[in-house]
């Protein structure tokens, strides 16, 4: 971009907005010295005009209401979205590309459901669509899978996505909290989502790695087909037998690739407490990767709020800035990446942790680990506890690697019994 003063278009003046503004106040200087630019927001899109702001970024900043205001203003140099949600800052987007102007943003629904296209026609008009402050808020791994390690083929990702769903399992795990305790201290210290629907039904995380499979493996896995797990229904209960076992539950994103094929989804798993991301505890966010080049890498960082959002998305505003040539958005030069290639959930294989809720009479055990046998579901531990109430016991198997299709027969099986008084609860278990 040859110009000393880049014009930001700011839609959206929240959270993020507003961190992404005290920053660049804050650290002009430095901005000036790495990229030789001063970056100046001269614009911003709201909602509510007449809402107080405690802070505005520039005294050249004006204020607005209506898109075009930022759309149809030629001084303009760079879009920054960040409004959240779909339609708004879909057309915002998509208005700003055709008219190849860059844009940044950290809109994770929006990539992950509509990104194709809009990398498409960011490729089409030669603009720039970044996205660092997406996934994990200030942790780089937009970068790194873009470019640092552009030359390794990723053989696996394992992420902790949402800051939400981390605190709520940590705070269930380490205070005995039950989930909604733990989902009401999440909204009050501002981690969740505005519905936090998206955070608990791992949706937002699902969000988030259906952007990482893009930029580790060149394919667009489509959302809808993502399986997604989220952590609403679990219990304090297991929580604790998973501790007594030694390890702790987790929501987890993963992808791996095999043999061409890409297993992925998003779901609670059971990590052995040693394992790195065991302890990865509150509103934390990590993602392990093992590229076939470099090894295992591991980034840890806060995955949300005003300053690290604010940091990932100024990123991505200064590469635009000092960029000459044309930008790659997605790591790969196709203009439409190919549909992967996804092995069938069904077929994945893990250790699995279940939790039987069945009368304690003679007999039962044996028939739920006939069950397993049927099943091909090798048992590597059991344990029976006894229960205050007498009537229903728990009973715990951990089991060897088995496939999903089987783990599902079997639990349709064993929830039809007779004995068997509450519906079972299973989790996959990742070494
Ligand atoms: P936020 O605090 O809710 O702020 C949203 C801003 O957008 C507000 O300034 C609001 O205006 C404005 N706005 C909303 N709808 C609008 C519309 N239709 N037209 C014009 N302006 C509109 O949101 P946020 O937390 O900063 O999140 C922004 C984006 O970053 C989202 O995509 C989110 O998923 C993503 N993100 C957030 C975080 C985080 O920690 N918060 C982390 C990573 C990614 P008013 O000020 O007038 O209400
Ligand atoms: N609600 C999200 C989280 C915010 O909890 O991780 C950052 O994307």
């Amino acid at each position: 971009m040859d110009k000393e003063v880049v014009r930001i278009g700011l839609a959206g003046f929240g959270t993020v907005g507003t961190g992404l503004a005290k920053i660049i106040l804050e650290n002009q200087e430095w901005i000036k010295r790495r990229i030789g630019k001063e970056l100046v927001i001269s614009r911003v899109l709201v909602r509510d005009l007449n809402k107080v702001r405690s802070f505005i970024p520039s005294p050249e900043t004006k204020f607005t209401d209506n898109p075009d205001d930022l759309l149809t203003d030629p001084a303009i140099d760079i879009i920054v979205e960040l409004i959240g949600g779909i339609e708004a800052p879909y057309t915002i987007i998509t208005r700003a590309l055709e008219q190849g102007k860059s844009v940044v943003t950290a809109n994770k629904a929006l990539l992950a459901l509509k990104g194709n296209e809009l990398f498409e026609l960011a490729t089409q008009k030669k603009a720039g669509l970044y996205y660092e402050g997406s996934v994990a808020g200030g942790v780089p791994i937009v970068q790194t899978l873009k470019e640092s390690l552009a030359g390794n083929k990723i053989k696996s990702l394992t992420g902790i996505l949402n800051g939400t769903a981390n605190f709520i399992l940590t705070e269930m795990t380490l205070r005995g909290l039950d989930f909604g305790e733990a989902l009401r201290k999440a909204q009050e210290k501002g981690y969740a989502e505005a519905d936090p629907t998206l955070d608990i039904e791992g949706l937002d995380a699902a969000h988030k790695l259906t952007i990482l499979i893009r930029l580790a493996h060149g394919q667009n896995y489509p959302f809808d087909q993502l399986p997604v797990e989220g952590i609403s229904s679990i219990q304090a209960t297991d929580i604790a037998l998973a501790a007594e076992f030694g390890y702790t539950l987790k929501l987890i994103a993963q992808v791996k690739e095999k043999s061409g094929y890409i297993q992925a989804g998003v779901f609670p798993a059971l990590l052995p407490k040693d394992h790195i991301l065991a302890k990865v505890d509150g509103p934390f966010n990590s993602i392990l990767l093992y590229g076939n080049a470099v090894g295992p890498i591991m980034l840890y960082g806060q995955g949300a709020g005003d300053l690290p959002t604010g940091s990932a998305v100024l990123a991505d505003i200064m590469a635009l800035a000092k960029e000459n040539s044309e930008p790659n958005n997605t790591g790969f030069l196709e203009a439409s990446l190919p549909q992967a290639k996804i092995l069938d959930p069904e077929l994945t294989v893990y250790e699995h942790y279940f939790r039987f809720t069945v009368l304690d009479r003679p007999g039962v055990l044996s028939a739920l680990s006939g069950v397993m046998g049927e099943y091909n579901i090798s048992i590597a531990q059991a344990v029976q506890k006894t229960s205050p109430s007498g009537r229903s016991v728990p009973i715990v198997f951990l089991t060897h690697k088995a496939q999903l299709k089987d783990v599902h027969a079997a639990l349709k099986e064993i929830n039809s019994f007779s004995f068997v008084t509450a519906p079972t609860v299973h989790y996959r278990i990742l070494s």
